[in-house]
């Protein structure tokens, strides 16, 4: 399974997941679909399926225009907010494009609707990759926009670690061994933030602030995704 990461706008990223074998491929999160046809047409691919994580405009924005220039196009998600949606998804349900199998994990926290797709390619060497949206970031994650700290702690230290030791994140191309969920006692008080935000060790990458209202510095506020 070849994945093609396409960063967009400031700070975000469309993926193409292609089986080489057939070229048929899979997008997650198509913000920017001509963008993403570019990268369709430049694979000489046919895109099949677009997987969307949450609802957020930075994330399925161009889920109509793109269903719109792509007739057929299967739109999955666990969220009814998320444009264009076609194949609602469950907890565990696997989905099977070709060789390339999915697995739909519900993540909320972030948003009620969050979903990660845990993705790997049948008898292939590859390691499986997991497309964890805003649920799980480069050293941190999104903000709590609407579920609930007890939420957001069960996504991160339940659902993720719960994955293969070599899953790897396709954004910044590292395998899983630095997040294994935090260890009983390894929370600790974040320096720049209010007393009720605190952040884990380094092993975490959370904010477990109840509405997150972190005034630290830009690299802090970076961490953390609407
Ligand atoms: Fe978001």
């Amino acid at each position: 399974m070849k994945v093609k990461v396409i960063p967009v706008l400031e700070d975000n990223y469309m993926y193409l997941l292609i089986e080489e074998r057939s070229r048929d491929a899979v997008a997650v999160d198509a913000a920017v679909p001509k963008r993403l046809l570019d990268i369709v047409r430049r694979e000489a691919v046919e895109l099949r399926a677009l997987l969307t994580t949450h609802h957020h405009w930075d994330h399925a924005r161009g889920n109509e225009e793109l269903a719109r220039l792509c007739p057929g196009l299967r739109v999955f998600g666990a969220d009814e907010r998320i444009g264009g949606l076609t194949h609602p998804v469950t907890h565990g349900q696997e989905l099977a494009f070709g060789s390339i199998r999915v697995r739909c994990l519900r993540t909320p926290g972030h948003t009620s609707g969050h979903v990660c797709y845990f993705a790997w390619e049948d008898e292939s060497p590859d390691a499986p990759a997991l497309f964890s949206g805003d649920a799980l970031l480069v050293g941190g994650c999104g903000r709590l926009c609407e579920g609930s700290a007890e939420q957001m702690l069960s996504s991160l230290t339940g659902v993720l670690p719960a994955l293969p030791r070599d899953t790897w994140s396709p954004t910044t191309r590292r395998r899983s061994r630095s997040w294994r969920g935090p260890s009983a006692g390894t929370t600790t008080t974040c320096p720049r933030c209010p007393p009720r935000c605190t952040r884990s060790s380094s092993t975490t990458p959370s904010c477990a602030s109840p509405r997150s209202p972190c005034r630290g510095s830009r690299a802090t506020r970076s961490r953390w995704r609407c």
